[in-house]
C-alpha cells in the first residue's frame, strides 16, 4: 500500500479515468481528504456494499468515517447541490458532522451562473455539464463572485446578489435576446437559508490543511487534458485540473507538496464527453463496442462518451504535466474480448510526424493518429486481484504503456467494485519504492 503522508490523484486523460474508486480505496490509508477545483460537474462514482453513490461536490473521502473531507478555496460552489448531497449521505447513515469543511475563499455558484452556462451552450457551446461553473469562474475572475465569506454581510450580499442578476439580466435580453426571470431577492433568500444550515463548517480551510499533522490526500476532479491552460483549450472545463490547480485551490504555496506523491489515473483506453478534439476516438463499431462493455455514459449527465484508443501521446503529456510518479490504469477489463488492441504513439498532420501534444486546436483538430496494434489476451481479466491471474499479453500492454510514458504503473483495476483491484509493484517494478 501506498504510505506517502501526501496523495495527489489526477485525471490524466479527459476526466472521467475512474478516479471515484481509486481515492475511495485509498482514501482508508489517509485521514484529511481535500478536493480543490472544480465543483459539482465532477461525478465521481463509488460502488460499496452494493450500494452506487455519486459524489459531485464532496470529497469521495467523506465515505469513510475516519476522513475530514475539505472543500477547498479554489472549488465553486453550488449550495444546493451541497444540500442534496449531505442529505443524500444522511438518509444512507453516512454521518458528516464535524468532519467537512468549506473554505470562507470558494465562491459560490448561483442560479444565474446555470442560466448564463445554459445560454453560452446554445450560441456556440463546448458541451458543458451546464452546472454553471464556467459562469462561476468568470465571475471570480471578473471580480463579480460571492465568496462564502461575503454571507456574513446579509446586507452586502443582498447588493451584490443584486448587482448581478441586474448585469445577468441585461445579457439576457440584450445578447441572448430572451427573458429572463430571475428574482434577486429569492436567490439570495434561498442562498442564505442553505448557508445558515451548513455556517458552521465555512472556515479558513487552507489552515486546516497546512496545520494537519497527519496523512493527506489530494482530490483532483476531471482530467489533465480538460485543464483551462494545459488541456484542449478552448473544449477544457473552466478550473486547472491538472497539478497546476493544486497552489491556488488550496491557497498553499507550491513548497507544501514537495514531499507528496503525484499518481496519475487514466483508462486502458480512451473517453471525452462534450466536444473537441479527440485524435483517437472510434466512430464505428469498435467505440461502440468499448461504450457498451464500459458502460461509458456520463456519471453527471448521463450523456454517452465518446471513446478511443488509448492515446499515449497525450498521456505522456499528462505525465509531464503533473510531474507523475506513478499511474493508475482502470478498466483493464474493458478490453478482454478485444482481438486486436491499438495504442496511439504519434500523431501525424499532412505528412509530418508530431511526437508531442500540440497547444494549437487547429492543429489538433487535423491530427490523425499513428497506431501499434498489439494483440488482445481474448481472456478474462475481470476481478483479478493478484498479478498472477492477469494474461501474459494483458501484462505486456501495461508494460508498453510504461515505457512508452516513462513512469511505472503500480496498480490496476479491474471492474466497478471497490475490490476488483490489483498492485503491480512487486511483480513489473521491484525497484519502486513507495514510502
Ligand atoms: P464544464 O466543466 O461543465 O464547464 O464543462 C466543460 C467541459 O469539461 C465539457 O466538455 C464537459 O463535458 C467536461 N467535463 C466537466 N467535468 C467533467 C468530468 O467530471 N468528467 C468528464 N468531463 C467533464
Amino acid at each position: 500500500m501506498i504510505m506517502k503522508r501526501k496523495l495527489v490523484i489526477l485525471g490524466a486523460q479527459w476526466g472521467d479515468e475512474g478516479k471515484g474508486k481509486i481515492v475511495d480505496l485509498l482514501s482508508e490509508n489517509y485521514d484529511l481528504a481535500v478536493r480543490y477545483q472544480g465543483g459539482s460537474n465532477a461525478g465521481h462514482t463509488v460502488i460499496a456494499n452494493g450500494h452506487k453513490l455519486i459524489l459531485h461536490l464532496l470529497p469521495t473521502g467523506i465515505l469513510h468515517s475516519h476522513v475530514t473531507g475539505i472543500i477547498a478555496q479554489g472549488m465553486v460552489v453550488d449550495l444546493e447541490v451541497l444540500n442534496q448531497e449531505l442529505t443524500d449521505l444522511e438518509r444512507k447513515g453516512v454521518s458528516y458532522e464535524g468532519r467537512l469543511f468549506i473554505s470562507d475563499r470558494a465562491h459560490v455558484v448561483f442560479p444565474y451562473h446555470k442560466l448564463l452556462d445554459r445560454l453560452f451552450e446554445k450560441h456556440k457551446g463546448i458541451g458543458t455539464t451546464l452546472r454553471g461553473i464556467g459562469p462561476a469562474y468568470m465571475f471570480k475572475f471578473a471580480r463579480k463572485g460571492i465568496r462564502l465569506s461575503d454571507f456574513e454581510d446579509e446586507k452586502r450580499l443582498y447588493s451584490l446578489v443584486e448587482e448581478n442578476v441586474a448585469f445577468v439580466n441585461d445579457l439576457c435580453e440584450k445578447v441572448f435576446c430572451e427573458k429572463s426571470s430571475l428574482n434577486p431577492e429569492a436567490i439570495t433568500e434561498e442562498s442564505l437559508r442553505l448557508y445558515r444550515k451548513y455556517k458552521h463548517m465555512v472556515t479558513d480551510a487552507s489552515r486546516i490543511i497546512s496545520e494537519h499533522g497527519g496523512s493527506i490526500l489530494f482530490e483532483g476532479a476531471q482530467g489533465t487534458m480538460l485543464d483551462v491552460d494545459m488541456g484542449t483549450y478552448p473544449f477544457v472545463t473552466s478550473s486547472n485540473s491538472s497539478s497546476l490547480g493544486l497552489s491556488n485551490g488550496t491557497g498553499l504555496s507550491p513548497k507544501f507538496f514537495s514531499d507528496a506523491y503525484f499518481l496519475g489515473v487514466a483508462k486502458a483506453y480512451t473517453t471525452r464527453v462534450g466536444g473537441g478534439p479527440f485524435p483517437t476516438e472510434l466512430k464505428g463499431e469498435e467505440g461502440d463496442k468499448l461504450r457498451d462493455i464500459g458502460g461509458e455514459y456520463g456519471s453527471t449527465t448521463g450523456r454517452p462518451r465518446r471513446c478511443g484508443w488509448l492515446d499515449l501521446v497525450a498521456l505522456r503529456y499528462a505525465v509531464k504535466v503533473n510531474s507523475l510518479d506513478g499511474l493508475i490504469i482502470t478498466k483493464l477489463d474493458v478490453l478482454d474480448s478485444f482481438e486486436e488492441i491499438k495504442v496511439c504513439v504519434a500523431y501525424e498532420c499532412e505528412g509530418e510526424r508530431i511526437d508531442t501534444f500540440p497547444a494549437s486546436y487547429s492543429l489538433l483538430e487535423r491530427c490523425k493518429p499513428v497506431y501499434e496494434t498489439l494483440p488482445g489476451w481474448l481472456s478474462d481479466t475481470k476481478g483479478a486481484k493478484d498479478p498472477s491471474a492477469l494474461p501474459p499479453r494483458a501484462k505486456d500492454y501495461i508494460r508498453f504503456i510504461e515505457d512508452f510514458v516513462g513512469v511505472p504503473v503500480i496498480m490496476l483495476s479491474t471492474g466497478p467494485k471497490r475490490e476488483e483491484y490489483l498492485w503491480l509493484k512487486e511483480t513489473l517494478h521491484k525497484s519502486v519504492s513507495f514510502s
